[in-house]
């Protein structure tokens, strides 16, 4: 989610870029980052996926792919988002139970410029989509329902585009029975970015995973409708590098020598008729694209690049207000959940010794050096970070500012107990590093707690996303306590 402003900026600077016509346009996967959310979880993540789709609607997308995720909170809830969406949401396959009737547009078609573009959307089908189960839908495989509407989009388009939810196996396949369908962009998550690839006669083109990156392409499209012998536009692009590096070298040389002894240089000499060779060769491979261009053969050619969302970039204000007024609605959200929840047992269960963590001012009694080392780390204050945000119940944010998790092992399956966490648990505490300590409290055994944290504990939190500069090395040496006689001893 906050993300967003940051891909609202670069949209409008990439648009600003180009005279050209453009189109919007989105996998699927954008509302919600997992199929199945727990009834807590999924309270605070309607809120923001309300907040997605009105920044979408900001950012002027065209059209959306029904990806399997954004079913997460039922199919009427993204029926009620649609409504409220100014792009088209498109799946070809999700149908209803009884009928097979499309439950959202299957295909739309969008001008660009002068091309007529035909966009088809696909949600992921695997025979099953336990979101869907108490609603009066199915999905359908793809072989079901691309043949004859991509039949039709043929007739009345230049350029046909699949916004597919399926998995990479499935589009390599979709993109070999289908050489009409010329770019596929792929949603799976879990993925890098991936540069288009060209199968059959289909780009396949994916982004990776959960708006860390804004992939655009550059289109030019020809009447031959095709890829094929690309080769030779990028022959010619190679061409031209290689001529500009000879140029250089050779002005360089004659820089340095008058011309009798540019005579007797024979490495000069070569470079010289490399120079005309490689001309020569350019000027014939334009010649050749130009004819078949002329021609209406000439093959399309597309130009990609992955543009990061940067932390550090400007936000987008208009999608920057959205995002900080969904903040707001989500962390009042959770303050009525930690309102209810603390009244129920297991909010009060939380509280008593069946805690699997002790909580700092336990360790505090015998590790004084260490713990006023460690009050002075960033650590210490996490939770006050949220607080200072007003963000203290988004469940989005507290799994990484407080003591809840290491390793496997978890305060609570039910992320709501998070909310009410006791305060001696509101910090990045020891154990999130050592490990539950109880035992070792009680035993004084070294062998019941873990001495060094490895790399696995801060990537949990320290992800690229959060912290792109994370340096195990050299980050562990500014939070590593110090050695010191323990108040036992
Ligand atoms: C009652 C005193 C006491 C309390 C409470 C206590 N410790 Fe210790 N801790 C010790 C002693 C004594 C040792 C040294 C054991 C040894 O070297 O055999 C130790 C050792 C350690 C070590 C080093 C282990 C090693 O392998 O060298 C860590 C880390 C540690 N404690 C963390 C904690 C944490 C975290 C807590 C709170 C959950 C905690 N301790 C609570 C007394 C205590
Ligand atoms: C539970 C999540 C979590 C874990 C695990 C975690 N960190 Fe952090 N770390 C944070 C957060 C959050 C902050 C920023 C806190 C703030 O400013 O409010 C932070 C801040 C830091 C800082 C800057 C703090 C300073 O005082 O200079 C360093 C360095 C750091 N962490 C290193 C590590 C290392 C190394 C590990 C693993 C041994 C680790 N962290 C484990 C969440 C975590
Ligand atoms: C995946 C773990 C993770 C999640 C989720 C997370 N944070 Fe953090 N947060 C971090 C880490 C790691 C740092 C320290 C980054 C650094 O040292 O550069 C940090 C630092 C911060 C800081 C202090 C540094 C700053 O930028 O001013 C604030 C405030 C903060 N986070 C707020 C939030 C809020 C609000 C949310 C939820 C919307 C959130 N965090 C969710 C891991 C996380
Ligand atoms: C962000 C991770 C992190 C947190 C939080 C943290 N520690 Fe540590 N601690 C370390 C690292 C790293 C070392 C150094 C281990 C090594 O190099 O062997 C260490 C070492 C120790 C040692 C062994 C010191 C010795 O004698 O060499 C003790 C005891 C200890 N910590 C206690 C605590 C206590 C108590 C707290 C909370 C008040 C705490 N730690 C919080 C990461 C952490």
């Amino acid at each position: 989610m906050g993300g967003l402003s940051k891909k609202a900026y670069q949209l409008e600077k990439i648009r600003g870029l180009h005279e050209l016509p453009y189109l919007t346009l989105d996998g699927g996967n954008l509302l919600f980052k997992q199929e199945r959310l727990s009834p807590g979880l999924l309270r605070q993540a309607k809120i923001a996926a309300e907040g997605i789709v009105d920044s979408y609607n900001l950012m002027g997308y065209d059209a959306v792919a029904v990806g399997r995720y954004d079913l997460a909170a039922g199919l009427s809830f993204l029926q009620e988002q649609a409504a409220g969406s100014k792009f088209t949401w498109l799946s070809a396959n999700l149908v209803n139970k009884s009928d097979e009737k499309p439950l959202f547009s299957p295909s739309v078609i969008q001008k660009a410029g002068n091309l007529s573009v035909g966009i088809i959307g696909l949600t992921e089908y695997d025979g099953s989509l336990r979101s869907l189960e108490n609603d009066a839908a199915v999905l359908l495989p793809w072989q079901k329902v691309l043949p004859e509407l991509v039949a039709d989009l043929e007739a009345k388009c230049d350029l046909i585009i699949l916004l597919s939810n399926n998995n990479p196996k499935q589009n390599e396949e979709i993109a070999e029975s289908f050489s009409n369908i010329h770019i596929i962009i792929q949603s799976t998550p879990h993925s890098r970015n991936i540069a288009p690839q060209l199968k059959n006669n289909s780009l396949l083109a994916k982004t990776g995973k959960q708006g860390k990156y804004l992939g655009w392409m550059l289109v030019s499209w020809y009447k031959s409708k095709t890829w094929g012998r690309a080769g030779a536009v990028k022959d010619l692009a190679l061409k031209k590098q290689e001529l500009d590096g000879i140029i250089g070298r050779i002005s360089r040389i004659e820089r340095r020598e008058n011309e009798e002894e540019l005579a007797k240089n024979s490495s000069y000499q070569k470079l010289v008729s490399t120079r005309e060779r490689l001309l020569s060769e350019i000027i014939f491979l334009e010649n050749e694209l130009y004819d078949l261009r002329e021609e209406g053969q000439a093959p399309s050619t597309f130009e990609n690049q992955f543009v990061a969302l940067d932390i550090n970039l400007p936000d987008q204000p208009d999608v920057e207000k959205i995002v900080s007024a969904v903040k707001q609605k989500v962390n009042q959200e959770g303050r009525n959940q930690a309102a209810v929840t603390s009244q129920t047992s297991s909010g009060s269960e939380l509280m008593t010794e069946e805690l699997v963590f002790a909580g700092w001012l336990v360790c505090a009694e015998c590790h004084k050096a260490q713990t006023e080392f460690w009050q002075r780390t960033d650590h210490a204050s996490a939770y006050q970070s949220l607080v200072g945000q007003d963000q203290q119940f988004n469940l989005d944010c507290l799994p990484c500012h407080v003591t809840a998790e290491y390793k496997e092992i978890k305060i609570s399956d039910d992320e709501t107990a998070l909310l009410s966490l006791p305060t001696k648990l509101q910090q990045i505490g020891c154990e999130v590093c050592h490990g539950p300590g109880k035992n070792h409290a009680a035993s004084l055994e070294a062998s019941a707690i873990s001495r060094k944290p490895d790399i696995a504990i801060c990537l949990r939190c320290h992800t690229s996303e959060r912290d792109e500069k994370f340096n195990f090395d050299n980050d562990i040496e500014k939070i590593a306590c110090p050695a010191g006689r323990r108040s036992n001893e």
